[in-house]
């Protein structure tokens, strides 16, 4: 018996089979892979998986494919590394960063779930790919689908980085820039979908492309050393990444991977776009929509499809939510670069800005153990910091000028 079962509702249970569907017919709910747990922990052991692939695939059997993946065989395993120079700045005792900017083949975490999505629109039979999406989604649908020999058509807000739309082009798709934000470019992409018979990553295949995110979760807690952290700060759009986090380490307590998940999953937004964080902050059970207007633009979801279940993830772990101005987020790409050595983009300013006020504000403890998730590239997003680093001297190719400059006292620490 394979080891998903099918598909389930989110809210009324009702089960359904696995085909490319999103919405439960009778009430509308969210629909999700529905896994046969049993079978699994029979299958699958930490031996197993550490032995397994270093990529997303190592953890195959929690993931919604019937056979053998086919797509983003180098995907994930990124590292967690251990902060030295952040913590100290922080003033937090076990301090980690779970680096997906250099994730492979697009420098963000997008890469997992596209991996996921590509592999299961294959098995459907599915010859053309398509995504709405903020830039990162882009990126990593034009690549997987070059690879694969997929059809691809590619929907972003047409104001997007440069960065993200060349990162796209390179890739020679049907690349579709709207006039609009985000948010109107999925309600068009989700009539684009009803009419077109495409493997819309995000729409008609979202509840096994979302199941890809949870990899960065198992990646956090197999690389302590089997264990779930106190805290995770996540940055959120769409509100999948954070939820599916809280998914998979639940899923290896369930299996008794890991002892104990007493982790406070955090939210992180941008002050421009917050409506996950203004919720949590309000103590209220709706996420109103909101017009983005942030330099976070992979972030700029004003009315997030798994909004209301981050909500629900950082309630239930105990966690809180800040967010970041843009010159906040500038300040905590800065920080991360100057400290650890890491470019990130906007988003993980974002993340980084937001974990600061959070310890500032007393909701983490500076005593616990903390994974700060970085989820994309800086060189991506140069725009956002180029008015704010320095310029390069220009100087004469010869060594009196170069001691000249020397002498100036310009020289950096
Ligand atoms: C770099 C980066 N981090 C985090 C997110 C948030 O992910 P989610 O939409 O699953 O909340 C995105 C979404 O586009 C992203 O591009
Ligand atoms: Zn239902």
């Amino acid at each position: 018996m394979s080891h998903v079962k099918g598909m389930r509702c989110k809210e009324c249970g009702r089960e359904y089979p696995k085909s490319p569907i999103y919405v439960c017919e009778y009430c509308f709910g969210a629909l999700e892979v529905n896994y046969n747990y049993e079978a699994i922990g029979k299958s699958l052991s930490r031996k197993k998986i550490e032995n397994g692939p270093k990529s997303i695939w190592r953890y195959k059997e929690l993931l919604p494919i019937d056979g053998e993946p086919t797509d983003g065989l180098n995907t994930g395993f990124t590292p967690l590394i251990k902060s030295r120079n952040l913590a100290k700045e922080l003033g937090v005792k076990e301090l980690y960063i779970k680096d997906d900017s250099v994730s492979h083949p697009t420098l963000s975490f997008k890469d997992r779930v596209v991996a996921v999505a590509l592999s299961k629109a294959k098995e459907f039979g599915f010859d053309t790919v398509a995504c709405a999406s903020t830039g990162n989604l882009a990126n990593s649908v034009c690549a997987h689908s070059a690879l694969a020999g997929l059809k691809r058509f590619v929907f972003i807000p047409a104001d997007l980085e440069m960065g993200k739309i060349v990162a796209s082009l390179i890739y020679e798709p049907n690349l579709i820039a709207i006039e609009g934000t985000y948010d109107e470019v999925n309600r068009l992409c989700a009539e684009i979908a009803s009419k077109h018979k495409w493997a819309f990553v995000n729409i008609n295949i979202r509840p096994f492309y979302a199941e890809g995110s949870k990899t960065y979760g198992y990646e956090i807690a197999e690389q302590l050393g089997w264990r779930a952290p106190q805290n995770i700060i996540v940055p959120v759009a769409g509100g999948s990444l954070i939820s599916k986090i809280w998914k998979a380490l639940n899923e290896f307590h369930k299996l008794g991977f890991v002892s104990e998940v007493k982790t406070k999953i955090y939210a992180a937004q941008a002050e421009g776009c917050s409506p996950v964080v203004t919720a949590i902050r309000e103590k209220s059970d709706i996420i109103r929509p909101v017009k983005p207007k942030t330099i976070a633009k992979s972030l700029a979801i004003g009315n997030p499809a798994d909004g209301y279940y981050a909500m629900q993830t950082v309630r239930e772990s105990g966690g809180y939510g800040a967010y970041a101005s843009d010159s906040e987020i500038v300040d905590g790409i800065k920080l991360l670069a100057r400290t650890e050595g890491i470019f990130t983009e906007t988003a993980g300013g974002v993340t980084v800005a937001a974990t600061k006020k959070l310890l500032e504000e007393g909701r983490i403890s500076r005593n616990e153990s903390i994974v700060i998730c970085i989820t994309g590239n800086g060189l991506k997003t140069q725009e956002a910091v180029y008015d704010h680093i320095g310029k390069p001297y220009k100087i004469k190719p010869s060594l009196e000028a170069f001691e000249e400059y020397l002498k100036k006292g310009v020289v950096q620490r």
